[in-house]
């Protein structure tokens, strides 16, 4: 089965060639109702077909785990490491996975190339299904599927050029104890959901979310760095919240350059004396940050120069 919408938008790209309008207009289209395929427990299915019942303990229950990775010219950066993450995740729930690393990697590998894509995202995902609707999913399969389509930049990339603005959320991140915070579950996003909402209401475009003890943490979908008055840099430790695979290649890519980095405990009154910020993630890369709240930064020469080489970092294959 195909989408018309998605054909026409493919038809339309096919005749202009031009990347950005085709990205924008396959946005309005929504997620369910695009063509191509998705790897699903095992079999390649078309995209419409890739459909679960509603009674489903992951929909109900946040018995879910996942995964978001970039392709760069064709390869996805650091598949490996985000494989890792994803047994880690599903082993912190309780779910056991029926496939190997190796299985899931050349999956991803196989759908990207399936689908064609040469610069998008794969969303690999696994669930606890439907043979049990209550607390308790002794019993429930487990499903697994991957999905990958062209995508562009994650924030609007005028805002990321001069750097995005953000709100301090009243939401804090979980106590470590509380949660498995280490991991892409899904239930973690609740809140994350909750402050983006809420800042974007507000008319920014992303939320910093503190700690439970009122220390800075991270945004809602990367992580935090900042550059003080003598070009250090200062980041969060990460004992409550996702130790980014992005976050540790750019902390590397700074180390290589001389700049030296710091990991601590960072209180919110300490931005007022911080001249640059900046966010790492996978589908943030490095994004300039111009605003939190009241404090303001500056996109220094540092972050610009980090950005492009972990620009260089992630697309090795075309740079070499
Ligand atoms: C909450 C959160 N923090 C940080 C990150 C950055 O992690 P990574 O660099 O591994 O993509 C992400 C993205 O996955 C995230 O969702």
């Amino acid at each position: 089965m195909v989408s018309y919408i998605d054909l026409s938008y493919r038809y339309i790209y096919f005749l202009i060639n031009k990347k950005s309008i085709y990205l924008h207009l396959m946005e309005s289209i929504p997620y369910d109702k695009r063509s191509g395929k998705i790897w699903f427990n095992g079999k390649t299915v078309d995209w419409l077909d890739a459909n679960i019942h509603i009674l489903n303990h992951g929909l109900h229950y946040a018995s879910c785990v996942f995964e978001g990775e970039r392709v760069y010219d064709g390869e996805i950066f650091k598949l490996e490491d985000h494989t890792e993450r994803l047994f880690y995740s599903a082993k912190r729930m309780g779910i056991s996975v029926p496939y190997t690393t190796e299985e899931i990697n050349s999956a991803c590998k196989n759908i990207v190339n399936i689908q064609k894509v040469m610069n998008g995202y794969v969303r690999p995902l696994i669930w606890r299904g439907s043979e049990m609707m209550a607390i308790s999913a002794q019993k429930n399969k487990i499903h697994v599927a991957i999905a990958t389509w062209e995508w562009g930049s994650y924030f609007d990339p005028k805002l990321k050029l001069n750097g995005i603005k953000l709100d301090i959320s009243s939401w804090r991140k979980p106590a470590p104890n509380t949660i498995p915070w280490d991991t892409k579950a899904a239930g973690l996003y609740m809140i994350n959901t909750l402050s983006k909402h809420a800042a974007e209401e507000k008319g920014f475009t992303d939320s910093l979310m503190l700690d439970h003890e009122g220390n800075i943490a991270e945004a809602t979908g990367a992580n935090i760095f900042f550059k003080d008055d003598i070009g250090e840099l200062h980041t969060p430790i990460p004992d409550s919240f996702l130790d980014g695979i992005t976050r540790r290649e750019v902390i590397k890519i700074a180390k290589s350059k001389g700049v030296k980095v710091t990991e601590r405990k960072i209180k919110p009154d300490e931005m007022k004396d911080f001249v640059g910020c900046f966010l790492t993630g996978t589908a943030a890369e490095v994004t300039p940050v111009s605003k939190i709240s009241e404090y303001s930064f500056k996109v220094c020469d540092l972050i610009t120069d980090l950005n492009k080489s972990y620009q260089s970092l992630v697309r090795k294959k075309t740079a070499a």
